[in-house]
């Protein structure tokens, strides 16, 4: 706690701590390596929220693969989802015969994924799966399949360990819950 103490102050409770995420991105890497083996593997990193998870789970992954950035605007400042969807930066190169992993720090409504599954999928890669940080199944709104999650979490606005509120929060090692406060006064 002691190097983001300030910051710190801004939550209600830590939900998931560093140990258990890297205990758990460890495990999600071995499945990944099994599952990918001889594969043609690109894992893509949706930006900004899913930077910190991405860095640390491709390191967790012993076979060849390429790295992709995309970034997506689907909430603005806020905390509830909008359902708009827009690329701001696209995919480097062609993803055509590849096995695509879409790396996401949380789903919420679905809606992102979902939006980004369907482009994604006219490009046509061999494979699409998603692996998830961080999942509230009681917020889905849309049908998705996530093949790879680490955590399922009550329906609380979370920050730290890349998620955002206004862009930041972002370096907490752990992830909290943020004080509706901070929020509130800034709707
Ligand atoms: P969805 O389209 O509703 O599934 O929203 C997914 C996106 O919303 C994620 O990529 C996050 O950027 C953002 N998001 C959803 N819930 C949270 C949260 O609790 N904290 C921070 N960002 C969130
Ligand atoms: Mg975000």
């Amino acid at each position: 706690m002691d190097a983001h103490s300030t910051i710190y102050n801004d939550l209600t409770k830590i939900l998931v701590t560093r140990e258990e995420i890297a205990q758990a991105v460890r495990q999600l890497g071995m499945q990944i390596t099994r599952d990918f083996a001889g594969k043609d593997l690109v894992m893509v990193c949706i930006l900004k929220g899913a930077c910190v998870f991405f860095t640390d789970l491709i390191r967790e992954v012993d076979l060849p693969l390429n790295t992709e950035f995309m970034s997506v605007s689907s909430y603005g400042s806020g905390t509830s989802s909008t359902g708009v969807v827009r690329i701001v930066k696209d995919l480097d190169r062609n993803i055509e015969n590849k096995d695509v992993l879409i790396v996401e720090d949380i789903v919420d409504s679905g809606r992102t994924l979902s939006y980004l599954v369907s482009v994604l999928r006219q490009r046509h890669p061999r494979s699409i799966s998603i692996a998830t940080l961080l999942d509230k199944p009681a917020r889905r709104v849309v049908d998705l399949t996530v093949q790879y999650s680490c955590f399922d979490i009550p329906d609380a606005f979370v920050v730290g360990y890349g998620l955002d509120y206004d862009e930041k929060y972002r370096n907490l090692p752990d992830i909290g819950v943020l004080s509706p406060k901070i929020y509130e006064s800034n709707p």
